[in-house]
């Protein structure tokens, strides 16, 4: 075969990737697919569209998607043709409709984190008996991931993985939190970003977000005068990584 011909093969192979999603979305995908393959059920929590919670019928054995909102659903998931797919969409709040193991997975995207620290109720998680979070929030400021991650760490979970997307003018970044075994060793809580400074892929885009906020946080002192305690936190570990 001309070394052309194998381009062109290769160009058609059928890929992992999914084409149905945006790149944000596909992040949410990926990590939720990380979790391993004898991992088999997800809930897609506000899930509107249904995008992700259709496409995670590729790789999960049961999927639920779940949105607050009715209209949403109506107008979102529940108007596209899931056929043949493994997916059930609940109307709920947060994690109430879900049932013990139903979901090893949670993903959530597309809200702030205070909405996200709602959802995570501790007890809800330890019911279904949850062992992966993949979580995507709207704020990208260090101080706001901040907010998430000692939330999310601070019940038991640790940082597993990260990605980060530079679209439409904004930053995602996208985090899979696992539940830490009550007996493993003591592990450290991680900064949001910590494993993108070690991820070659992303690095590029994780230094352009870095020297932006670092920016901006500095911007924030000359106006304001002062410097939230996260902020601060988030940039005291920057040098050392
Ligand atoms: C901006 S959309 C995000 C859709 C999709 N996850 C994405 O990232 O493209 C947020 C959705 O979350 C839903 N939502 C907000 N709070 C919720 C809650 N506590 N429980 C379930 N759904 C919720 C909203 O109704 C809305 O449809």
């Amino acid at each position: 075969m001309t070394r052309s011909a194998l381009a062109l093969a290769t160009a058609l192979l059928p890929t992992v990737r999914s084409l149905a999603l945006p790149p944000r979305l596909q992040h949410v995908f990926d990590l939720a697919v990380s979790c391993g393959n004898d991992v088999l059920s997800v809930a897609d929590i506000g899930t509107d569209h249904g995008l992700l919670a259709s496409e995670l019928t590729k790789h999960f054995q049961s999927v639920i998607g779940v949105d607050k909102s009715e209209h949403a659903l109506q107008g979102g998931a529940l108007s596209r043709d899931n056929a043949g797919r493994n997916v059930d969409f609940r109307v709920g709040n947060g994690l109430q409709t879900l049932r013990r193991g139903e979901a090893d997975v949670v993903c959530i995207a597309g809200m702030g984190v205070h909405t996200m620290c709602e959802i995570l109720d501790p007890h809800s998680l330890e019911t279904i008996d949850t062992q992966h979070l993949v979580l995507q929030p709207t704020n990208s400021r260090p101080k706001h991931l901040m907010l998430l991650y000692e939330f999310v760490e601070g019940h038991g979970w640790s940082v597993e993985d990260e990605c980060i997307l530079y679209t439409q003018g904004r930053w995602y970044i996208t985090t899979r939190f696992d539940r830490s075994h009550p007996f493993s060793s003591y592990k450290r809580s991680s900064l949001p970003g910590s494993i993108l400074t070690t991820k070659a892929s992303m690095y590029p885009e994780f230094s352009n977000y870095k020297d932006h906020h670092v920016q901006w946080i500095g911007q924030d002192k000359r106006h304001t005068g002062k410097m939230s305690d996260a902020d601060r936190r988030w940039l005291e570990i920057l040098p050392r990584q």
